[in-house]
């Protein structure tokens, strides 16, 4: 089992048996290092997307890569304190294997697809291994961290703990912020029946820089009808005891007409209320770190399930982002699966770095945020991956219309393909250049890709590239 000891004084240290990792032992992201990893594109986004309207297409980034090499690639491209939020939902120390479940035509079909998405069995007594994956990882993502930036590492029962003491020795325990606890499920079934409390919480260890300052939400909480009053303005509150409010307070308080007093002269203080479009009150309240609103991801629209293993609801990230990071600014998500990270990102108008090793993670979150119409690029980290081929092993066939321009391509792919583009002027010696894309819709009703795209002919050969639902790619390469 880790234990703590005091090696280095005022300063926690975890120590696990076989502990493989010492802070800032080999330190190699300086640019000019050859041993830095480096980022390369590998597929852009032609004129029907980001170009065509202006948007900087780097203000997204897709990364397929070990979040260690990527997180040491950004330092060295120059991202080191730059970043304002990280958040990362690393496996869990689950001891369990998870699996990709895509649905190719609804549910009532019945069509699924079932492929290994991650590992998270680690060997030696389960935790030691483990930690020797998570701690240079959030070593280097702390490197990232701009000087009132946050990193929110997303665990449950199993590793918070130890979480917790890992960053507090490298970030010290002055950084610590929140401990925030997200109920994940309802305590239904085996966890219910079991002779403990059941385990449907998840912990989201919040760290932050110096000037860090988070934003919390605040929330409607539902009145009783019984305990809404109504003022000589007609403005409906509600009151509660003067709790440790001073009498300075109480007085502050008095003069903006918050505070009600009983025929018998005790003192409460007036919360006003808002009245919802169903006559019911609600009191506006700060969020605390008890996150009991966030309903779990299969409660979701069915739109938003993309079928990746533990794929987090966008309310949840919507939430941590818009709390935790400015408008416009830097999001890093390395450990990111499906993209929900991104498509949140995205949509409060942050800039997003979205990294998995899981080539299977990457064609889904890829396909997600095109589908969101997020501008971003995919890049590698690291050496090409051996499942991409440049022939037609996967059986998957196009037609391209002899003459005129624009011309007709129609695919035909025995395997039912998650998304496929087209590049018209394509070279193997630069990245992939998606003029026309197309990517099956999850849902109630699934709805497949197109099998037909009308695009202009480019100055080059046409190549079409297909992604499938276990992570492969196929590229066919169309002689001009
Ligand atoms: C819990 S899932 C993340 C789910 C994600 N938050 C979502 O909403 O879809 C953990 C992810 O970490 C990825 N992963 C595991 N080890 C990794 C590593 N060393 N570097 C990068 N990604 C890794 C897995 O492929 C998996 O997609």
């Amino acid at each position: 089992m880790p234990s703590i000891s005091r090696a280095v004084p005022a300063r926690l240290r975890l120590d696990w048996p076989g502990r493989d990792w010492e802070p800032a032992r080999d330190r190699f992201d300086k640019p000019g290092d050859l041993r830095t990893p480096r980022i390369s594109v590998a597929e852009t986004f032609g004129s029907a997307t980001a170009a065509a309207a202006g948007v900087d297409a780097r203000s997204g980034r897709l990364v397929e890569g070990d979040a260690l090499d990527v997180a040491r690639a950004l330092a060295a491209e120059g991202l080191q304190a730059k970043v304002d939020l990280v958040y990362v939902d690393p496996p869990f120390a689950s001891q369990m294997a998870y699996v990709h479940e895509a649905r190719l035509d609804g549910p009532a079909d019945g069509r699924v697809v079932r492929t290994t998405a991650y590992d998270d069995r680690w060997e030696r007594d389960g935790i030691g291994s483990y930690l020797d994956m998570l701690a240079p990882r959030l070593e280097a993502l702390v490197g990232l961290l701009a000087p009132a930036g946050s990193l929110w590492v997303h665990v449950d029962w199993r590793a918070s703990y130890l979480v917790r003491v890992l960053l507090d020795e490298l970030m010290g325990r002055e950084a610590f912020v929140n401990e925030i606890v997200w109920r994940r499920a309802p305590n239904l079934g085996r966890q219910a029946a079991s002779h403990q409390f059941g385990r449907t919480l998840d912990t989201l260890v919040v760290y932050g820089k110096p000037r860090a300052k988070l934003v919390p939400p605040t929330r409607l909480e539902p009145i009783d009808r019984g305990a809404v009053r109504w003022d000589d303005k007609g403005r409906p509150f509600t009151t509660a005891p003067r709790g440790d409010y001073t009498d300075e307070s109480i007085a502050r308080l008095d003069a903006e007409g918050r505070v009600h007093r009983t025929a018998s002269g005790r003192v409460y203080v007036k919360y006003f209320l808002v009245e919802n479009a169903d006559g019911t009150h609600g009191r506006e309240r700060r969020v605390d770190a008890l996150w009991t609103d966030v309903p779990p991801l299969r409660h979701s629209r069915s739109g938003e399930r993309t079928g990746y293993p533990t794929q987090k609801p966008r309310a949840l990230l919507d939430r941590v982002i818009a709390s935790g990071s400015p408008a416009g600014g830097l999001v890093v998500d390395l450990f990111g699966g499906s993209g929900t990270t991104g498509e949140s990102a995205h949509s409060l108008g942050r800039r997003f770095v979205v990294g998995d090793a899981s080539p299977l993670a990457i064609g889904t979150a890829r396909a997600r945020l095109l589908r969101a119409g997020a501008p971003f690029v995919v890049e590698r980290c690291g050496p090409a991956r051996p499942r991409e081929r440049a022939d037609a092993a996967a059986g998957a066939q196009v037609s391209v219309a002899a003459e005129g321009d624009p011309v007709r391509v129609a695919l035909d792919a025995p395997r039912e393909p998650l998304a496929w583009a087209i590049d018209v002027a394509h070279d193997p010696g630069r990245p992939f250049c998606s003029a026309w894309h197309s990517e099956r819709t999850p849902g109630v009703r699934v709805r497949g890709v197109a099998r037909e795209a009308t695009v202009g002919r480019g100055a080059g050969p046409l190549a079409v590239r297909i992604w499938y639902d276990d992570g492969g790619i196929e590229t066919l390469v169309v002689p001009s």
